[in-house]
C-alpha cells in the first residue's frame, strides 16, 4: 500500500454515475469562462456571466448581526452541536409560517413547510419523487411549461427522458422588446405528468408568469394529482427580486419554493418548500435518506432575520433597487448603442438578476458569438444552455445571450457598447 491514491483507480460508473458526473448546461460553459478569465493575459474582461449575487453591505451586516445574536444566545449549543429534525429548525419553520400568514393570509402550519440544503436539492428530491418511472413502469414527466428556464433543471432527474420542456409563444413589445408566454396549445399536462416546474421570476429571462398563467397550469395539473412547483428563488418577500407587481400563489397543488441564496446566504444552502402536507412528508423522508437535514447554523440566523421582518425590509429597500437599477442601465445602453435597423429584442425585465437578449436571425450560433464577444473583452453566457428538456430543434435557442446584472453600472454600459459593435459587425459580414 502507498500513502497516496492510485492514479490508475478507475471504477466503473453506473448509468446514474455517468449521468450525474457529466457537466450539464451552464456548468459546462462556466468551465470555459473560468479558463478564459485565468488565461486573460492582462486583458481586463467585463464579466457579465456571474450567477453569484453581489455582496451588498447592508445585507452582509444583517447576517453578521444575526450571527452575533446567535453566538450570544443560549440556543447556540443546541443549534450547532446537535442534529435536528429533518423537516428543519423549528423556530425557522414557525417564523416562515407566521410571516406568510401575515403577509398573504396563507392558512399554513408547520406541517406545510420543509427546509432543504439550498433549493437546487429540493428540485432534485421532487424531480425524483414525482418524475421518472412508477412501480408499474409508467413514465411520469417533469413538465417545464415555458422554455427557456433555469439551466440547473437539466441535471435534476435520474431519468433524463422524464424532463420535457415546451417552446413558448413570443409576444413582441414595441421595436426592440419581447416577452415569452406559455403556449397552452402545446403544453401537455396529462396523466403522464408527474410534476410541473418553472421559475417565477425566471432565470435566465426575467419573465414573470402572470397569476392567470400560473392558475391555469395548476388547474391543468390538478385532475392528475400533479404538484406544480413554483421556483421562487427571486420572488417576494425574500429576496423580492421582482420589478413588476407579483404575489406568491398558494393552492391545493401549488408548491411554493424559496431560496435564501439571492437574499445573501448562498453559502449557507437554504431552501424552503411550502406546500400540501402530503408533498412535504414525501420530500422530508427523501431528504432524511439523502442528507439528514440542512445546516442548522444557517437556519438559525435565517429564523432571526425573518421573524424580525428585517430580511423582507432589506429585500425591498436594498436588494430589489440594486438589480432593478442595473436592468435600467442595460436597457438604456442597448437602446443607445444597438443598431435600430437590426432585429434585436430584450426580454421585458420583470425580475431576477439577468437580462436576456434575443438576436433574431443571428448569422452564427450563440456559442460562436460568445467566442467573438470574448475577443472584445466581454463575457456573457450563450443562451443555448437554458433550454433543458426541449426536444425540438428551434433556431431561437441559438440566438440568445444571458447578461448578468451583478456587474457595475460602468461595466454594464461599456459591455453593452462593445456588444453592440460586435452585433453590427456580425450582421454586416453576412
Ligand atoms: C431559478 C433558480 N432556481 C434555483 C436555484 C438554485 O439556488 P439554491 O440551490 O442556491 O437555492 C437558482 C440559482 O441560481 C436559480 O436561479
Amino acid at each position: 500500500m502507498t500513502a497516496s491514491p492510485s492514479p490508475a483507480l478507475n471504477p466503473v460508473l453506473t448509468q446514474v454515475g455517468e449521468q450525474m458526473s457529466a457537466l450539464t448546461g451552464v456548468r459546462a460553459i462556466m468551465k470555459d469562462i473560468i479558463e478564459t478569465l485565468r488565461s486573460g493575459k492582462g486583458q481586463d474582461f467585463i464579466n457579465l456571466s456571474a450567477g453569484n449575487p453581489v455582496i451588498l453591505p447592508e445585507v452582509e451586516t444583517l447576517w453578521r448581526d444575526c450571527t452575533a445574536e446567535l453566538l450570544a444566545s443560549e440556543d447556540y449549543g443546541n443549534v450547532v452541536c446537535r442534529y435536528g429534525s429533518s423537516q428543519g429548525y423549528e423556530p425557522l419553520i414557525e417564523a416562515i409560517a407566521q410571516d406568510f400568514h401575515q403577509r398573504y393570509g396563507w392558512e399554513i402550519n408547520d406541517r406545510n413547510i420543509l427546509i432543504t440544503p439550498g433549493s437546487q436539492s429540493l428540485y432534485f428530491l421532487a424531480a425524483n419523487a414525482f418524475g421518472g418511472r412508477t412501480e408499474e413502469g409508467e413514465l411520469k414527466n417533469i413538465v417545464l411549461p415555458l422554455s427557456p428556464d433555469y439551466t440547473g433543471y437539466g441535471g435534476i432527474s435520474l431519468v433524463p427522458e422524464a424532463l420535457v420542456a415546451y417552446r413558448p409563444t413570443i409576444e413582441r413589445l414595441g421595436n426592440h422588446r419581447f416577452k415569452y408566454r406559455p403556449d397552452f396549445s402545446q403544453v401537455q399536462i396529462d396523466q403522464n405528468t408527474g410534476m410541473v416546474l418553472f421559475s417565477r421570476p425566471c432565470n435566465p429571462t426575467g419573465n414573470v408568469l402572470t397569476d392567470e398563467e400560473v392558475t391555469k397550469l395548476a388547474e391543468l395539473a390538478a385532475p392528475h394529482d400533479a404538484p406544480v412547483f413554483v421556483d421562487s428563488a427571486y420572488a417576494p418577500p425574500y429576496p423580492g427580486l421582482n420589478f413588476t407587481d407579483m404575489t406568491p400563489l398558494f393552492g391545493e397543488n401549488l408548491v411554493h419554493c424559496i431560496s435564501l441564496s439571492k437574499a445573501g446566504l448562498p453559502g449557507e444552502r437554504l431552501g424552503v418548500v411550502i406546500g400540501p402536507e402530503s408533498i412535504i412528508r414525501t420530500l422530508e423522508a427523501f431528504q432524511t435518506n439523502f442528507c439528514i437535514h440542512s445546516s442548522r447554523y444557517g437556519q438559525a440566523i435565517a429564523a432571526r432575520a425573518i421573524r424580525s421582518g428585517a430580511l423582507a425590509d432589506l429585500a425591498k429597500s436594498v436588494i430589489r433597487p440594486h438589480y432593478a437599477e442595473k436592468f435600467e442601465v442595460v436597457e438604456a445602453s442597448l437602446d443607445e448603442f444597438m443598431p435600430d435597423a437590426l432585429p434585436w429584442y430584450l426580454h421585458k425585465g420583470e425580475g431576477a438578476i439577468f437580462a436576456w437578449l434575443w438576436l433574431d436571425e443571428l448569422p452564427m450560433t450563440d456559442w460562436e458569438f460568445y467566442q467573438q464577444l470574448k475577443q472584445v473583452g466581454v463575457i456573457a453566457v450563450p443562451g443555448s444552455s437554458f433550454f433543458p428538456g426541449l426536444r425540438e430543434d428551434w433556431p431561437h435557442t441559438r440566438q440568445c445571450l444571458r447578461i448578468s446584472l451583478t456587474a457595475t453600472a460602468t461595466e454594464l454600459r461599456e459591455g453593452m457598447k462593445r456588444l453592440a459593435q460586435q452585433v453590427e459587425q456580425t450582421y454586416a459580414k453576412h
